[in-house]
This record gives C-alpha cells, sequence and structure tokens, in this order.
C-alpha cells in the first residue's frame, strides 16, 4: 500500500450474478475471495449430483455458510439445476420460501456436470409455465450441444434453435443469458424487452480465442463458452460499458484445481473471483467508461432481479504500479490457478 494513489473511484458494492462455488474443501477455499468484493452472488447449482431440489438448495445454502470464514457477510442466492423431472410445486414451494432465486438451465452435456439437464424442452413446459407465473427467471447456459455445430458457433445456433422458441412460447417467462460470449447473443439480448438480461463474464472482456490456442495451448483460458473472435470480445465490452441495463456481471468464476486443467482432456473453467474487480476497473478505464463500472457490476442485476441495490460501498483505489496477485492460490482440494489478464492490474479494492 506504499506505492502512490492516483485515482480513486467509489461504487455501490457489486454482486456476482453467475458464480461456481463448488462444495467441500473447494468451497471453503474459494468463498473468501467472493464475499470479500461481493454482497451476493447467484450460485450455480452443477454440482455432483446437482442441486435439483428446494431441499438440496436448502442444504447447500447450510454448507456455504458454514464455510464463510468468521466475521465475513455474504448472501448466497440459491438456483436449481433444472432437470426433465423437476416438479413445479417443489419450485414453488423454493420460490415462495425465498430460497430459490432463479433456475438453471443445461442443455444436456453442454458443460461441466451437465448431463442431468434437459433434452426434450417439452418435458419442462409445465415448469417453465410456473415460473412465468411466478416471475422467478431462468438462468439459460445458450449453447447447442449437437456435436455436427462447431464449437465456436454454439450459442449463435441456440438463439435460433432453442432460446427464441422457448421465448415464443412463454413471453412472460424472464430469462437471462449467461455469459454471453457473441456478438448475435449482445444484439439478441439487447432486443429482448424487460424480460431478458444477460450476464457478461470478466474473462470474456479481456480474452479472444488467441489466448487459449495462439503460441501453445493455454489450458487456465479454457471456459465454455469458449472464447470467441476478437470481433466478439469487442462486442461485449461495448454492451458491458454502454451502461445498457440489459447486462451485468456474472463472474462465473468456476474454480478447478490445477491437475484437472492440465491434462489430455482438461476442465472449462477458469477462477476470477479474486481479481475481478481489479480487472473490470481496468478494461472501463480503457474504455474510457469508468463511470458505467458501477452500473455494471452493482445496479444492473439487482433492477433485472427485482431487488435493491447494497447499501454498502466499495472503492477502488489505482496505484503507479502494479498491485500483487498470486498465480495460484492454494485450497483443500489443491491449486488453483488464478485468471492472468495479460496486463498489469493497477486497480486494487481499498480494504
Ligand atoms: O467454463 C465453465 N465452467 N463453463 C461452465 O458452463 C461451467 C463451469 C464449471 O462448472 O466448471
Ligand atoms: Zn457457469
Amino acid at each position: 500500500m506504499s506505492d502512490t494513489e492516483i485515482q480513486r473511484l467509489t461504487i455501490t458494492k457489486p454482486d456476482d450474478w453467475h458464480l461456481h462455488l463448488r462444495d467441500g474443501e473447494m468451497l471453503e477455499g474459494v468463498i473468501r475471495y467472493s464475499a470479500r468484493d461481493f454482497s451476493r452472488a447467484i450460485i450455480m447449482p452443477n454440482l455432483v449430483p446437482p442441486v435439483v431440489t428446494t431441499d438440496d438448495a436448502s442444504a447447500y445454502r447450510e454448507r456455504i455458510m458454514a464455510s464463510l470464514p468468521a466475521g465475513m457477510e455474504f448472501s448466497p442466492l440459491m438456483t436449481l439445476y433444472l432437470t426433465e423431472d423437476t416438479d413445479p410445486a417443489d419450485v414453488e414451494k423454493g420460490a415462495e420460501s425465498g430460497l430459490v432465486t432463479a433456475l438453471k438451465l443445461y442443455p444436456a452435456g453442454a458443460t461441466t456436470n451437465s448431463q442431468s439437464g434437459v433434452r426434450d424442452f417439452d418435458k419442462v413446459q409445465g415448469v417453465l409455465e410456473k415460473m412465468a407465473e411466478t416471475g422467478l427467471p431462468l438462468c439459460v447456459h445458450g449453447e447447442v450441444t449437437d456435436p455436427s455445430v462447431d464449437i465456436f458457433d454454439r450459442e449463435a445456433v441456440f438463439i435460433d434453435r432453442v432460446l427464441d422458441p422457448l421465448r415464443q412460447r412463454n413471453p412472460q417467462l424472464r430469462v437471462v443469458m449467461e455469459h454471453v460470449t457473441t456478438r448475435q447473443g449482445v444484439e439478441y439480448a439487447r432486443a429482448g424487452g424487460d424480460n431478458l438480461g444477460a450476464t457478461i463474464t470478466t474473462h470474456h472482456l479481456i480474452i479472444n480465442r488467441n489466448a487459449i490456442l495462439a503460441g501453445g495451448i493455454r489450458p487456465h483460458y479454457y471456459c465454455l463458452p469458449v472464447a470467441k473472435r476478437e470481433e466478439h470480445r469487442l462486442a461485449l465490452r461495448e454492451a458491458a460499458t454502454s451502461g445498457d441495463a440489459t447486462f451485468f456481471l456474472g463472474t462465473d468464476s468456476a474454480p478447478h484445481t490445477d491437475p484437472l486443467k492440465e491434462q489430455a482432456c482438461g476442465c472449462a473453467g477458469i477462477f476470477t473471483s479474486i481479481n475481478t474487480m481489479s480487472c473490470l476497473a481496468h478494461v472501463f478505464e480503457e474504455e474510457g467508461a469508468l463511470d458505467q463500472l458501477e452500473a455494471f457490476a452493482s445496479l444492473n442485476g439487482p433492477v433485472f432481479y427485482r431487488m435493491k441495490a447494497n447499501p454498502e460501498m466499495m472503492t477502488l483505489v489505482k496505484r503507479d504500479k502494479p498491485v500483487g496477485f498470486p498465480d495460484r492460490i492454494q485450497t483443500g482440494a489443491g491449486p488453483v490457478t488464478v485468471f492472468d489478464p495479460m496486463f498489469p492490474l493497477c486497480w486494487e479494492v481499498a480494504r
């Protein structure tokens, strides 16, 4: 902290509208980083086995709260993993009790632990109708799983083949397009009206597919949806920094241990909860849009989820020298590499 402060920005304390906390020793190892910089987070349900029922969500919430270090405050907003067997009555019970904030739709096979996801959308129509009625949002992993569709096209094809028909059939359903990664995703979200929102991750604002593939294969930049071409990254930056209330932060911070990432068939996921706010301040400054950081990280999400913005504030400080983040953190489950934005980070959260 001895380096000179050259700029300061105070914003409403952020929330993370898409977060993987995992369970057990990994949960214990990572939760402090989210609790430090975010008041609330939408907790992804793709555990093994997945968080399917209201009772599952209640038990998982208790494990999360039990792993929170003493003195830290954090509100996990629980989601249920939508399956073809999800019971509309259980969803209603979870929503009414305030325990369940959203449901998560994984097309079966789209990503990590998505085997229990949806294959036949007719089978979940009853649940979607109940959600439309109660205003409960559906968080959508928007990629088709058809092996004949190129992985870089899976988001755009999902919009045409699945998302748009689903929304036409359920116009009152409130939908969040999770981690949009393409210009097409941005354009569709922007035109979708009040019932459609979109999260954008930290890393998709910073890397394009070259980070994964050019000059060697770099597993720590591999996630799903996979980072796309530069034109798409630029569209995401424009959307995030525009102030448009459609777009809000969902880090998709998704820790896997290094051995699971660094192998012949490595896991998808990038761990960013530790340095997201520093990365975002850098990106928004680069775009000449520091004044829009608060909307993206702290205000637009609560509006979509019909919640109040946090009463607490956060101050970000820019130093004249880079601030240090570890290359990796140690957890009881093993080491987890921290997202490297490939530029020096001079912004830090004042503690
Ligand atoms: O990169 C990803 N990691 N994308 C996902 O959709 C899932 C996540 C995970 O759970 O590891
Ligand atoms: Zn995710």
